[in-house]
């Protein structure tokens, strides 16, 4: 098979992509181990009231299928967390194809699962936030269905390379909820503490904007790295490349800083 040669500024936006892909990872699966020991440990030594050390609105006395609905969307959560990577990473993909059609299965059903019950848990039982932030983790939620269908619709229909795009954008949608806390810590960390918000109701222009760039910024770059590697003009793949490497700068420094202030601490709970 003939085997294209890249271009030097097609190579480069590629290890620009793999050393994202690489940073997430790992502040993927940091976020993922605190959910499981923190919520874990707190659930199964019968003490659910710890969730609100966290959440405000997690375990409401009494209230035993909102509690449910609570316990479900956490446990889901960090199934997901970790199953995402394993869908995307080439190797495991081509080596793996029974785990990849299985741990698809279970990634789409938890995605439609966790956006329903974050639709439950925003909208009947309240959530920390004002509405600006409510309405736009909600389009969040109907974007990962979107997202999920088309990629099961493709998936059945064999056409691997639309697929393959929409596995992509639906990773970035699922992860939605880790790019608000990286980018907030990350933000906390270069003002030294809260600016353009209220602590105490968090609320305020960044937490808006945080809330709505929280899956149109990860999205917006997919679509320029797929321009890029379209045309492939190597003014537009360093260009790609470089604002593809400050979105790594400031997921590492956000990362580093929600993993000391709050993750790791958690976990030790
Ligand atoms: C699909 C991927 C999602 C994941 C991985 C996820 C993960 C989590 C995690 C880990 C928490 C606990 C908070 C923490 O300890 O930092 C949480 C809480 C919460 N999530 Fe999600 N979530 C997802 C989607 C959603 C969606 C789409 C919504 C809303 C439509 C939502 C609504 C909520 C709410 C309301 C809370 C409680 C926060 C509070 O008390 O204010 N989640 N989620």
């Amino acid at each position: 098979m003939k085997k294209s040669i890249k271009s030097k500024s097609q190579i480069y936006l590629n290890s620009v992509v793999i050393s994202w892909f690489s940073v997430a990872v790992v502040s993927q699966i940091i976020f993922a181990t605190y959910v499981i020991l923190f919520y874990g440990k707190a659930t199964l030594s019968g003490h659910s009231e710890y969730w609100n050390k966290i959440l405000p609105h997690g375990y409401v006395n009494g209230e035993v299928i909102g509690n449910l609905v609570v316990g479900l969307h956490l446990f889901l959560a960090a199934v997901i967390i970790v199953g995402g990577p394993l869908q995307l990473i080439t190797k495991i993909r081509n080596r793996f194809r029974k785990f990849h059609r299985w741990n698809g299965r279970i990634f789409i059903f938890t995605a439609y699962v966790l956006s329903i019950t974050g639709l439950t848990m925003v909208w009947g039982r309240g959530a920390v936030g004002g509405l600006a932030q409510h309405i736009s983790i909600s389009i969040n939620a109907i974007l990962i269905i979107i997202a999920a269908t088309m990629t099961i619709f493709f998936a059945v229909r064999r056409n691997i390379k639309i697929h393959s795009s929409w596995a992509i954008r639906l990773y970035l949608l699922v992860n939605g909820v880790w790019f608000f806390r990286v980018g907030l810590f990350f933000w906390l960390f270069v003002n030294n503490g809260p600016y353009g918000y209220d602590p105490k109701t968090f609320q305020g222009p960044f937490l808006t904007f945080l809330s709505i760039s929280q899956y149109s910024i990860p999205l917006i770059l997919f679509e320029l790295y797929l321009f890029a590697k379209r045309k492939n003009i190597a003014i537009l793949n360093y260009s790609a490349s470089f604002i593809l490497f400050l979105f790594i700068l400031i997921i590492a420094i956000g990362s580093y800083s929600i993993s000391t202030s709050l993750w790791f601490p958690m976990m030790a709970e």
